[in-house]
């Protein structure tokens, strides 16, 4: 990829994956490097970024994420490799500048890290998609993360089988203005 748009405009949310192709470890952990070093609130860092690669156990987090009813991820089970991030404490300064400031700076932080996950696995050639609809108990459950710790987001990754589709967005002129709002 040669540069920063091509990457932002080539990656998207991918949900159909080549099952039979794992992930090397070499290009996983690059791009959990990449995650490792995205910026966070007074550098407070508050995730655990969980790897789930065993087959059988991978499989039991996918289950977790679909739900049959609403048709919602069913195709989790397809990606080889599931990051979960866990919500750490912040600490002291981002703790404090959170509440004097109302804002949820650790959901701002691993949202950050999630893009990056995703942006590092394009520039691997790899496809992605941040999921946030799952089954938080049975997560925690499969994964003995420790009941007070909340589960925000699961980044599925894997080589993609999906056409690349175009781009739906809001005009330029809506979300974007200069010097006012
Ligand atoms: C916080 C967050 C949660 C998401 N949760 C899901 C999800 O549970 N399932 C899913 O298929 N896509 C999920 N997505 C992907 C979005 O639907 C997708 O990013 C959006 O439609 C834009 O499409 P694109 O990523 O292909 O550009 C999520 C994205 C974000 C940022």
């Amino acid at each position: 990829m040669d540069d920063f748009l091509s990457l932002a405009l080539q990656r998207q949310s991918d949900r159909a994956f080549d099952a039979s192709r794992p992930v090397e470890r070499e290009k996983l952990e690059r791009i959990l490097e990449a995650a490792r070093m995205s910026p966070s609130a007074c550098n407070a860092q508050p995730w655990h970024f969980i790897v789930v690669d065993e087959l059988e156990l991978k499989n039991k987090v996918a289950d977790a994420t679909s739900t049959r009813l609403l048709g919602l991820n069913h195709f989790t089970k397809q990606a080889p490799v599931h990051i979960v991030i866990v919500e750490e404490k912040v600490n002291l300064t981002s703790g404090f500048g959170g509440w004097v400031k109302d804002k949820n700076f650790a959901w701002v932080d691993i949202g950050i890290a999630a893009a990056h996950i995703c942006l590092a696995a394009e520039d691997e050639g790899l496809g992605s998609c941040i999921l946030g609809w799952f089954d938080e108990d049975k997560m925690r459950k499969l994964l003995d993360i420790p009941s007070g710790k909340r589960i925000l987001l699961d980044v599925i990754i894997g080589y993609s089988t999906q056409a690349d589709r175009p781009k739906k967005r809001k005009e330029t002129e809506q979300v974007i203005s200069y010097n006012k709002y």
